[in-house]
């Protein structure tokens, strides 16, 4: 049953993808990890999402009317025209990735670095040894080098830990003539030599299911490494409330809980490090974003309020803690930034998304919404931010799904019906379970062949429509509990199928984003034809096809594609920017501050949109 796959392989980052005939370059990149920047929405129009393809085929007219006749005989296209008919080598340029280094830190005309300004940096002193007549104790002698050179001009005196000021010891007695490493007005190291000391920034995006971290060089802000890895809390609870359940009940579940996460964090600050060649006490700040209840378990906060109406964060402004609190074996002395919050179900990971997009800042009418084990929605219009969240639940993460798995190998991701089901399976091999793309595809295609009805229900196999393609009619079956199944794949020894429950735990998902976003419309007084952008956000949100998602209601049906724009993992790029910047966390925390928090449970409309939204809209074409 498997449709022709085709091996995509990019570069720089190298990363190889197995991905279905006729998949667009756009998503392959996205299953790659590289989520191109498309303002148009993949509409040909903007020309920002140009990568270079290995052999390519004949541009198409969007391509001739960007490129010079010189850049085309490169094999310079644009991704979002391109499909996948080969195999292919594709190479994607920094200015083409979504939150890259040039869209975040740099002037798009002069790419200048203006935003790198670290809170830690490194100032050159140059001292006189002591004698017996110069008796000036070491900390003092530093301090007075600096003020000297105008490097540091602080008021009081420069402050230092105990375990600075020892370290320092041997290190003074090695050079007076050297690097300090300042933090405010501290001392934080101090090593001697011509050389400059290389300097590093962690960051993390500590998510419900899964973490990701980068490292990046305080130098010029480039990315170094990058890994992900599943949060180990979930064999704790799928979910923010489960969690906060298992904190709350279990006696140390609380410790159980962080040392889970930090144990994590400990083992990724490694990686980063040991991919990049990098010494771990070379890594000098990081900043962490995660949703209130993950921030709150991160740094071993109590988050029994927020199971609790009113639902009250215990910290609301970002928090300044030791980097080795949080399970950073790193310098000694750095700090880590944790992103502040907006409500307590609207978390430092959506203030990070809200930062990395400049949505406070984008002229029209823009929602983001980040699609995850919960489903954070935020309306920008005319200077003002109104956030919500929803509790969208797990299916999208493939949990509560009969066969439902997450996006890793086997997963069917990709589901077409043209006359017969095609299903792209990650890895290429034989389908073990649907994670949430495919089921997304799966319903938003039986929709759109009339196989399932608006109501969500699956036909029983003696009541369907007649005019179903053969290979899709015989796929429905009546379940051992006289229900309907879909059946995707069964080999005898593994069956892969779509239950009535799947779909409902699909419509309860999709329908309460939906719902939000009508909320939200409402209290601005905006229509959503005045949307001007959707922002998905969130890992998987690069993996969804719009057309299903807008006939499921996941977003919203009555926006044109080009106004639908995927930016991958905001929180992260949030978070690297504010590990690379004490300007963005100050603007982190004004945007936490500004944004009106709308709590959907205690709108008197929200019941009934959500009822209203568990139904599909549908929609017809392609
Ligand atoms: Fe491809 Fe705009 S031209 S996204």
């Amino acid at each position: 049953m498997g449709e022709q796959t085709f091996e995509v392989k990019f570069e720089p980052s190298g990363r190889t993808v197995d991905v279905l005939a006729c998949t667009s370059l756009v998503e392959a990149a996205g299953r790659a990890g590289t989520v191109l920047d498309m303002p148009c929405g993949g509409a040909g129009t903007c020309g920002k999402c140009r990568v270079r393809v290995d052999g390519a085929d004949a541009p198409v007219d969007a391509e001739v009317n960007t490129f010079s006749p010189e850049e085309l005989a490169q094999g310079w296209r644009l991704a979002c025209r391109q499909r996948v008919a080969r195999n292919m080598t594709v190479v994607v340029p920094e200015s083409s990735v979504f939150g890259g280094r040039h869209q975040i830190l740099t002037d798009h005309d002069t790419g200048a670095v203006h935003d790198l300004e670290p809170e830690v940096r490194q100032a050159r002193v140059r001292m006189r040894r002591p004698t017996l007549d110069d008796g000036m104790p070491d900390l003092v002698r530093i301090e007075e080098a600096l003020r000297a050179s105008g490097a540091w001009n602080g008021e009081g005196a420069l402050g230092a830990s105990p375990a600075t000021l020892h370290r320092t010891v041997s290190a003074l007695r090695g050079g007076y003539e050297g690097w300090a490493l300042l933090r405010d007005g501290a001392l934080l190291d101090y090593h001697p030599g011509e050389t400059r000391t290389p300097s590093f920034a962690l960051a993390f995006d500590i998510g419900t299911t899964t973490l990701a971290g980068a490292l990046l060089d305080l130098s010029d802000g480039t990315e170094k490494a990058v890994v992900s890895r599943m949060n180990p809390q979930t064999a704790l609870g799928d979910d923010v409330i489960s969690r906060i359940s298992h904190a709350v009940q279990t006696q140390d579940g609380l410790c159980e809980l962080r040392n889970a996460v930090t144990a994590a964090v400990t083992e990724m600050a490694a990686e980063l490090c040991g991919n990049a060649g990098i010494a771990p006490d070379s890594v000098h700040t990081a900043a962490f974003s995660g949703n209130t209840t993950m921030e709150h378990l991160l740094c071993g906060i109590d988050p029994a309020p927020l199971s609790m109406v009113p639902f009250v964060p215990v910290f609301g402004r970002g928090l300044s803690v030791p980097a080795a609190d949080l399970g950073l074996a790193v310098h000694p002395e750095a700090r880590a930034y944790v992103f502040p919050v907006i409500g307590g179900f609207v978390g430092g990971d959506t203030v990070a998304g809200l930062l990395a997009t400049a949505l406070p800042e984008r002229a029209g009418a823009t929602l983001f919404v980040d699609v995850g084990t919960n489903g954070e929605i935020v309306l920008s219009h005319g200077g003002r931010l109104w956030a919500a969240s929803t509790a969208a639940g797990p299916a999208f993460e493939g949990a509560r799904i009969s066969c439902g798995m997450r996006a890793t190998e086997g997963a069917v991701e990709k589901v077409v019906i043209d006359g017969r089901l095609r299903l792209g399976v990650i890895g290429g091999g034989a389908p073990a379970g649907l994670c949430g793309s495919g089921l997304i595809d799966l319903c938003g295609q039986l929709l759109k062949c009339g196989a399932l009805g608006g109501d969500g229900r699956l036909p029983a196999p003696e009541a369907l429509p007649a005019a179903l393609p053969e290979d899709v009619a015989v796929r429905f079956r009546n379940d051992a509990d006289g229900g309907t199944e879909f059946v995707l794949s069964d080999d005898g020894s593994r069956r892969v199928s779509l239950t009535q429950r799947d779909v409902r735990e699909l419509q309860l998902a999709a329908g309460a984003i939906r719902a939000g976003i009508s909320i939200l419309l409402r209290q601005a007084g905006l229509e959503i034809g005045q949307v001007e952008h959707v922002l998905v956000a969130g890992g998987f949100g690069s993996f969804i096809r719009r057309d299903n998602a807008q006939r499921i209601g996941l977003l919203p049906p009555e926006l044109p594609h080009d106004r639908i724009v995927y930016i991958g993992n905001a929180s992260l790029a949030g978070a690297k920017w504010a590990a690379l910047s004490s300007r963005a966390r100050a603007r982190a925390e004004v945007i936490a501050r500004h944004a009106r928090h709308v709590e959907l449970s205690s709108d008197p409309e929200f019941a009934m949109e959500f009822a209203m939204a568990m139904y599909f809209p549908g929609l017809t074409g392609a």
